[in-house]
């Protein structure tokens, strides 16, 4: 299949990125983060998670955030929402897009949302009627889509049955979420092509690749070689989920827009920039930047200067 010729790119830095930090990152810190990547080019910024801060701490701030931030008038904020509980403060909040996330794996959906894949899909339903008729938009994930760390092996058969679920339910896209990073590209082309022969067209196919084995790009080739044009990704390769011990974070933007670049696929993304921003939150964090296109790109321009 030919290779799209634009892809939208979701930086989820602001939420899968600093879900898992342990240190209390300040809410400016998370608004200025979100105002960088909008300023970057990136269209759709997953904001915050209106989850349980006795689940996930990090993000306690998220009416906070989601209030303060600056609004482009032409990107998405989208936030996380398990529950109507979720959804009805998210809304309050200000949310016009929310996710619901469930997983592929039955081990997984009981450690990060506390019940089965049946009853997730159940507790989801009634957050898509909600939010239909509020006109807020919802994407839909699905978690563990190359393998699970309680489970193992999963099924591209399992991906399938939740993303037509979720895509059925009402979900305007579905992203498939390699969680611990363990996937490899022929999984990838088939796990894609199972969800495809469902009935989700591949324009609302989104992959979502944490970069644990250093497999993303690899994966990401893959998916687009399959027709997908929406990739997830975190800017400075921030992140990792708090129930998938040993997950790394989700592929690096700067990583995807330089495989973009050089395979001539538009992204809108102004690389100097998100890598400017890359270098900027991880100083915030007292960290280098994972992303490797971000370090040669810094190392490049130090030996410039000197
Ligand atoms: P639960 O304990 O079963 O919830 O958690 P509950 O309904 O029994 O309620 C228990 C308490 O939590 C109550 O408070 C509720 O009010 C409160 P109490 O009466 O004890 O004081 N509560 C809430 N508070 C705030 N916001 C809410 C909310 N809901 C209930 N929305 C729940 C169930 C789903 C809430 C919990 O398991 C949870 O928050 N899980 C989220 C875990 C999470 O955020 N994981 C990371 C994101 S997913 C991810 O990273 C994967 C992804 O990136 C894709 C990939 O990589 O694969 C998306
Ligand atoms: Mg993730």
């Amino acid at each position: 299949m030919a290779l799209p010729s634009k892809v939208r790119i979701v930086d989820v830095g602001p939420r899968d990125g600093l879900q898992n930090e342990k240190q209390p990152v300040p809410t400016a810190t998370k608004i200025e983060l979100i105002r960088r990547l909008g300023a970057a080019g990136l269209k759709t910024i997953e904001a915050t998670a209106f989850v349980s801060p006795k689940w996930v701490p990090q993000m306690a701030d998220n009416a906070e955030v989601l209030k303060a931030i600056e609004k482009l008038p032409d990107v998405a904020y989208p936030v996380l929402t398990p529950n109507m509980k979720g959804f009805e403060a998210a809304l309050a909040a200000g949310a016009k897009e929310v996710a619901v996330f469930g997983a592929a794996s039955e081990a997984f959906s009981q450690k990060n949302i506390n019940c089965s894949i049946a009853e997730s899909l159940e507790r989801f339903r009634p957050i898509v009627e909600a939010a239909k008729a509020a006109d807020v938009r919802v994407r839909g994930y699905v978690s563990c889509v190359l393998g699970c760390p309680y489970d193992g092996r999963v099924l591209p058969s399992a991906v399938a049955d939740v993303a037509q679920a979720l895509f059925e339910m009402g979900c305007y896209e579905v992203s498939l979420g390699d969680t611990i990073g363990s996937g490899t590209p022929e999984a990838v082309k088939d796990m894609v092509d199972a969800v495809a022969k469902r009935g989700v067209p591949l324009k609302k196919i989104a992959g979502h690749f944490h970069d644990t084995y250093g497999m993303a790009a690899a994966n990401i080739y893959a998916a687009l070689q399959n027709g997908v044009s929406v990739f997830d990704s975190s800017v400075a390769g921030l992140g990792g989920c708090p129930y998938a011990a040993g997950a790394s974070g989700n592929v690096a933007t700067e990583d995807v827009v330089w495989l973009l670049n050089g395979l001539g696929i538009d992204s809108g993304i102004d690389l100097d920039a998100l890598v400017d921003t890359g270098a900027w939150i991880s100083r915030e964090l007292g960290r280098e930047p994972v992303s490797r296109v971000a370090r040669a790109i810094l190392a490049k321009r130090a030996a410039a200067c000197a």
